[in-house]
């Protein structure tokens, strides 16, 4: 197993990876002393098909819990205001009051939604979060951003909200579609491009393994990955400056997905264009080896995340120029140096927007 802990001022937590954690997850949490009664959150099919929240039951109740399971159909659709109050609810019928914790079983969703109930039930209490899916085992989890959509937008209603603990049992992403698991790499992919060139190097040489979901593998791999991602949350918690490193290859990607509508594409997917993009305008602008624009590309291709069909690079510039993301025409893009390193410039040029956009093909 690797520990990790986060480093926030009177809020420090520790992230644990390793194999087969949930059935231990009882065990785990005792140090935490919450209280005896518990609510947690999951999909159907992580409590049916796949068994994750009966062995994380079974483990809680072992260590003399009480808990509830409350099950929220899969879906971006279920991180709704009316998700949040139907948990709400039934985490007040199961008897949980302000000395209680919720415990999240699930991907992105799961966390950001029973984060979010956490945060406000009885004005905030304990949360640990279990991720179940590569992109949430190494980025929705650090961080401590919790939060629901609106019909007007993403994300749009939320609060910061820091768990006590956060545990990642890599044997659960064993169980995810390829689709789903390879999404989640392009999120690795980007940690190490923007500040561990080593990193990058590991990702190249265990390529075939990873992609074999070797447990060993995976362990290794997350816990870098989280390690990175949770030096950027300590030095920059409420996300003022230095945080917008993590923002690589997701200005193009969020208008790759918004072009294509939310769905047709992985988010993965589109931010892997997105890499390449703002590696692209790196290497244009004599920032970036070509060689390093090289590794990247072909490291995202052994991913399987460049083949996507993509929107006509005029969607993508007409969306990014948008008054929202722009500022008087002038696009803050976050460009590399090469492998491992991270810069930020501004780019108002549209024909050199457009140069790099054509670059994806
Ligand atoms: N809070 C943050 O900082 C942050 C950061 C990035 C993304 N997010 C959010 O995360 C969400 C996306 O998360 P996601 O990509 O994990 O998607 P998700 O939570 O929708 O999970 C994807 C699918 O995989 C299934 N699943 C989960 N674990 C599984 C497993 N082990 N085996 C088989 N199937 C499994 C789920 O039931 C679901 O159908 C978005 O809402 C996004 O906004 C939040
Ligand atoms: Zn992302």
């Amino acid at each position: 197993m690797d520990a990790l802990r986060v480093n926030l001022k009177g809020r420090a937590y520790d992230i644990l990876v390793g194999a087969d954690l949930l059935r231990q997850a009882g065990e785990i949490i005792r140090p935490l002393e919450l209280g005896r009664r518990l609510g947690l959150v999951t999909h159907p099919a992580l409590a049916e098909t796949h068994g994750y929240a009966p062995a994380v039951l079974d483990s809680l109740r072992h260590a003399g819990h009480e808990v509830g399971l409350i099950t929220v159909p899969p879906g971006e659709e279920s991180k709704s205001l009316d998700q949040a109050t139907h948990l709400c609810r039934e985490l007040v019928r199961a008897r949980l009051d302000r000395g209680s914790a919720i415990l999240a079983l699930g991907g992105g969703v799961i966390g950001d939604l029973a984060g979010f109930v956490a945060a406000t039930l009885f004005r905030g209490i304990a949360f640990v979060n279990l991720p179940t899916t590569l992109l949430a085992q190494v980025d929705s989890s650090v961080g401590g951003k919790t939060g629901v959509n609106l019909p007007e937008g993403k994300n749009l209603v939320g609060a910061f909200h820091q768990p006590r603990l956060v545990l990642a049992d890599v044997l659960t992403l064993r169980t995810l579609s390829e689709r789903e698991f390879r999404s989640g790499l392009a999120e690795v992919v980007k940690h190490a491009m923007i500040v561990d060139a080593a990193f990058f190097d590991s990702l190249e040489r265990q390529a075939d393994r990873i992609l074999a979901r070797d447990p060993d593998a995976l362990q290794g791999m997350v816990a870098r990955s989280c390690a990175i991602k949770a030096r950027f949350v300590e030095d920059d918690e409420r996300e003022e400056g230095l945080r917008a490193a993590l923002n690589f290859g997701h200005t193009v990607g969020h208008a790759i997905e918004a072009a294509l509508g939310y769905g047709a594409i992985t988010h993965g997917e589109a931010i892997a264009h997105g890499m390449v993009v703002a590696t692209a305008l790196s290497v244009r602008r004599g920032l970036c080896p070509e060689w390093d624009a090289r590794r990247l590309r072909e490291l995202l291709g052994r991913f399987g995340l460049l083949d996507a069909p993509l929107p006509p690079p005029e969607a993508l510039e007409t969306y990014m120029l948008s008054d929202k993301k722009a500022r008087d025409g002038v696009l803050q893009f976050v460009l590399t140096r090469g492998v491992g390193s991270v810069t930020f410039a501004p780019v108002f040029d549209r024909e050199e927007l457009r140069k790099g956009l054509r670059e994806v093909r």
